[in-house]
């Protein structure tokens, strides 16, 4: 069972080091310190072959895809999908939460696969096991300048994470690769380099915002399971922005650590809002830098945005 505490028994369980924890690093990529002193195990988690692994880069609509893939699994039963949170549904691999919320693998070593896990750990950080077993694995990717919008309000509402300082210098620690779980060029460039050896089916956000119903069937499609098309239509409705937006089993206000009087976890959900946060001076340098990091790659991210 869950249990219900305000923000300052949160904060006050949570101890120090959860609370705006440093980064350190773990084979060059920076993670929060309790993530890093914890990365052993998670690096020796030994999923089963049934286990569903959902990756993205922060911000890159994990939760959507989550909840979504939580559905299929249930044949579209939204009763179903609302028997515990989010979090304890589909546990978070590497995190590890202050007492007495549960880690990612407490949660996971007491549920039968399959199970849907996330994480946003880069793919050289992702334990062996994944790979060797063959589980079906779901990227996520999200175009650079909406996860950086994204993920800056995420710092300021959630005390877990790292302080996020001035938006200016915000935008220099993402290029620089300086937030918790790294870079985003290395973290969508990684996976989508490995898409074809590795069983991962390679999501797009904006794909999902302009076609829900095609893009839950290609996740059907990879997770090889007979759900009808009116089922498909039904999931398509129930993860609306709107409806999630709504949904105490999927909007964070279970997770006191949010305060969501800073920015609602459930924000915008839109594509191309970094249009209402970039100067014109902050764009040319971003513009810039992300096309010398993203020369050599191939990923069909659209440059309209
Ligand atoms: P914004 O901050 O731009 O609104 P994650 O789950 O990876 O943390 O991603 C959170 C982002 O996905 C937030 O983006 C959130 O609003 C958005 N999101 C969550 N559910 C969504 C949905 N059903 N449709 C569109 N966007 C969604």
């Amino acid at each position: 069972m869950e249990k219900t505490l305000t923000y300052s028994q949160a904060i006050e369980l949570a101890g120090k080091s959860h609370i705006r924890p440093p980064l350190k690093n773990v084979r060059g990529v920076p993670l929060k310190e309790p993530i890093a002193k914890n990365f052993e195990s998670v690096w020796d988690f030994c999923p089963d072959p049934t286990d569903i692994l959902i990756a993205t880069y922060p911000k890159a609509g994990t939760t959507w895809t989550q909840e979504i893939v939580d559905l299929l699994l249930h044949n579209g039963d939204t009763e179903a999908c609302k028997r515990s949170s989010i979090v304890v549904r589909s546990p978070f691999l590497e995190i590890s939460n202050p007492s007495p919320i549960p880690s990612g693998l407490d949660l996971l070593c007491k549920m039968s696969p399959p199970r849907i896990i996330k994480t946003h750990l880069p793919i050289q950080l992702v334990p062996e096991g994944f790979w060797e077993n063959k589980c079906k694995v779901i990227y996520v990717a999200r175009n650079a300048k909406d996860s950086l919008v994204s993920y800056y309000h995420f710092d300021r509402m959630n005390v877990t994470q790292c302080e996020p300082g001035s938006w200016e210098n915000y935008i220099q620690k993402f290029m620089k690769g300086e937030l918790s779980w790294g870079s985003w060029y290395d973290h969508v460039n990684g996976y989508w380099r490995e898409r074809e050896n590795r069983n991962i089916l390679y999501l797009f956000y904006e794909d999902m915002k302009e076609n829900l119903q095609r893009e839950v069937e290609r996740i059907k499609q990879h997770l090889d399971l007979s759900v009808t098309d009116d089922v498909i239509a039904h999931i398509a409705e129930k993860t609306s922005f709107e409806v999630m937006k709504e949904n105490p089993m999927v909007n964070y206000t279970f997770r006191p650590f949010l305060d969501q009087s800073i920015s609602p976890f459930m924000r915008k959900g839109e594509v191309g809002d970094w249009v209402n946060h970039f100067s014109a001076s902050q764009l040319e340098i971003f513009d810039e830098h992300y096309e010398q990091q993203m020369k050599m790659s191939n990923i069909p991210f659209r440059t309209n945005l």
